[in-house]
């Protein structure tokens, strides 16, 4: 059932106050059809989870909010089990059903917030794993037509926090079920950040796939804040990728400046380390900030308004430009 004036504090992790002129929920197909095909709207806004979003206005649009649930092994072979996950499924709820199968490939990306749904849309990542690696295909709403189109992973288009849905198709879809091809003897994948070293502290050697989920979670939760607690929507930047020579010149005054292998003739920098060599780390004002475990995580310590924190994001762009000649992007998406 649609109604008009639905506020979406409840509905954004970053719990700002916004109001969307109309709001629906739906459960299935048959429900988004109805809701699309049956009202007038001006634009549409698809929400799973609301944690990676920053609202700076009302919404002036239909906004959906997805709880289409669903668990199904499709098919599988000697090595792979396809699971097909109804995309309101809460992420982390599909991880910890895996790990209750013993099926391998999800464990890295444990607690993650927000809905399968999503996962594809900036090809999810976190722990060295991306959903790229397990994905099989997707089920997506085409919204003018009506029809269900399949997409293979060739077709997504992923790249770092990527996929063709946030470029070439963005507004054009909504994405219904996902299918992963998970692994049925797991392999473990332990060596990045400090997943081994929190794994030497909980004294586990021979790690197993629940161990590792156990790890990610122990070291996500001592950096990154609790929506429940603090807004926030996870990094709000990119980890920026530029040429070589761009780190170099850090380098001259940051011997340790922290990056990573990109493409040829590239590197990834680390913007939280970026963000805090400006001085950002921690910085408050008024009702938000910087988060003082990550600089990465912007932070609404109660009643800020969307525009504030975009304003303060610009700052933050403007300030890493002059000082490491770096342009950061943003990673939630604005609206
Ligand atoms: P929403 O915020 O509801 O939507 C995000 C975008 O996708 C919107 O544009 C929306 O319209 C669109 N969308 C949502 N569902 C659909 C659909 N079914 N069909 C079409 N479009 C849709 N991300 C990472 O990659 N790695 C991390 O480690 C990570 N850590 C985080 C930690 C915290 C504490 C928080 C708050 C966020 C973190 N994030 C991370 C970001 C976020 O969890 C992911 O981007 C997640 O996939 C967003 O899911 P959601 O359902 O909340 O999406
Ligand atoms: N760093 C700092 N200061 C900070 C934060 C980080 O110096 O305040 C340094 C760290 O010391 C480390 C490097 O930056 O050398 C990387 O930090 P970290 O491992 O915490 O990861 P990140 O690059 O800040 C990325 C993702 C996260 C993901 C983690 C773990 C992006 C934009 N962010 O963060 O994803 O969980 O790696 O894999 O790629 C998200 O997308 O919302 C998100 C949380």
């Amino acid at each position: 059932m649609i109604k008009n004036n639905q506020d979406l504090t409840p509905f954004n992790t970053f719990g700002i106050k916004t109001n969307a002129a109309t709001f629906a929920r739906f459960t299935s197909v048959a429900e988004l059809r109805t809701c699309l095909h049956g009202n007038e709207f001006k634009d549409l806004l698809v929400l799973g989870g609301g944690s990676n979003v920053l609202f700076t206005k009302d919404v002036d649009a239909l906004v959906l909010r997805n709880e289409i649930e669903g668990f199904e092994v499709q098919w599988e072979d000697s090595t792979y089990a396809y699971v097909k996950v109804g995309s309101g499924m809460v992420w982390h709820e599909f991880v910890l059903r895996c790990l209750e199968l013993n099926l391998g490939g999800v464990e890295n990306l444990s607690l993650i917030p927000g809905s399968v749904g999503a996962s594809p849309m900036q090809n999810i990542g976190a722990y060295g794993a991306e959903i790229k690696d397990v994905f099989h295909s997707l089920e997506a709403y085409h919204i003018a037509t009506g029809d269900i189109h399949t997409f293979d992973l060739e077709q997504c288009e992923f790249g770092y926090r990527e996929s063709v849905f946030k470029r070439k198709l963005k507004g054009q879809y909504v994405i219904v079920a996902v299918t992963f091809r998970l692994n049925k003897h797991p392999k473990i994948n332990s060596t990045y950040g400090a997943i081994d070293a929190e794994l030497k502290k909980m004294g586990i050697s021979e790690p197993s796939i629940q161990d590792i989920s156990k790890a990610v979670i122990a070291i996500r939760s001592s950096k990154l804040p609790d929506p429940k607690v603090l807004g926030n929507a996870g990094s709000f930047f990119k980890n920026p990728v530029v040429d070589f020579s761009i780190m170099e010149k850090i380098k001259t005054n940051f011997h340790d400046v922290p990056h990573y292998p990109a493409e040829i003739g590239t590197c990834k920098l680390a913007a939280g380390w970026l963000i805090e060599q400006a001085g950002w780390k921690g910085f408050r004002e008024d009702t938000y900030g910087v988060h003082a475990l990550q600089a990465l995580v912007l932070v609404n310590y109660g009643g800020s308004t969307g525009q504030q924190i975009y304003n303060l994001s610009s700052r933050i762009i403007a300030d890493v430009e002059m000082k490491f000649g770096v342009a950061l992007e943003r990673e939630v998406n604005i609206l």
